[in-house]
C-alpha cells in the first residue's frame, strides 16, 4: 500500500467549519492511540524513524509541515497545511516531519499503543531491513 492523502468531511455553516474522522472511517484502520506534536522550535525535525508494524494518519490541525515517507525503495513528500485532509501512512514506512510553521499542531492517530520496540531507528538500518 502507498501513503496517500485522505480528504475528510468538512461541514461548513455560518458558525464555522467542522471536520472529523472516527474509528476506521474514512481511514483504513481502527484507532488505538492519538498523540499530537506542538511547540516545535523553528528548524526542528520530528519522527526520523520507521515503525515495524504501525499505521498512522497525520493531520495538520493548525499551521503546516512537510512529511517525508520512504517505503524502502521510493521516497514520497507531502505538505500538510489544511485541517480537512490528512496523510495515511501504511505500516513499515520510514517517516520524517519537518518545516513546521509557527504554532503548528500535528495530530496523529495510530492503530497500536506506544511500544518502543516497534521503532526502527537509523535510515541505513531501515533500508537494510526493508530490502533484506
Ligand atoms: P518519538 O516517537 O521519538 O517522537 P518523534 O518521532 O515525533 O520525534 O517520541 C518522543 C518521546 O515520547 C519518546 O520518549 C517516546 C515518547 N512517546 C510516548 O511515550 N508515547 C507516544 O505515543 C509517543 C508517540 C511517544
Amino acid at each position: 500500500m502507498e501513503p496517500s492523502i485522505i480528504q475528510l468531511p468538512k461541514i461548513e455553516d455560518e458558525r464555522g467549519n467542522l471536520s472529523f474522522f472516527q474509528n476506521a472511517d474514512p481511514i483504513p484502520f481502527e484507532i488505538k492511540r492519538v498523540y499530537w506534536i506542538y511547540d516545535v522550535p523553528g528548524g526542528e525535525e520530528r519522527g526520523g524513524h520507521a515503525y515495524k508494524d504501525l499505521q498512522e494518519f497525520i493531520v495538520a490541525l493548525s499551521g503546516g509541515f512537510e512529511v517525508l515517507i520512504h517505503d524502502g525503495k521510493k521516497e514520497y513528500q507531502f505538505t500538510l497545511n489544511r485541517s480537512y485532509y490528512g496523510l495515511y501512512v501504511p505500516r513499515g514506512m520510514w517517516r520524517e516531519m519537518r518545516d513546521f510553521s509557527t504554532n503548528s499542531l500535528a495530530l496523529i492517530a495510530a492503530d497500536k499503543e506506544y511500544d518502543k520496540d516497534n521503532y526502527i531507528r537509523g535510515f541505513d538500518n531501515f533500508l537494510n531491513l526493508s530490502n533484506a
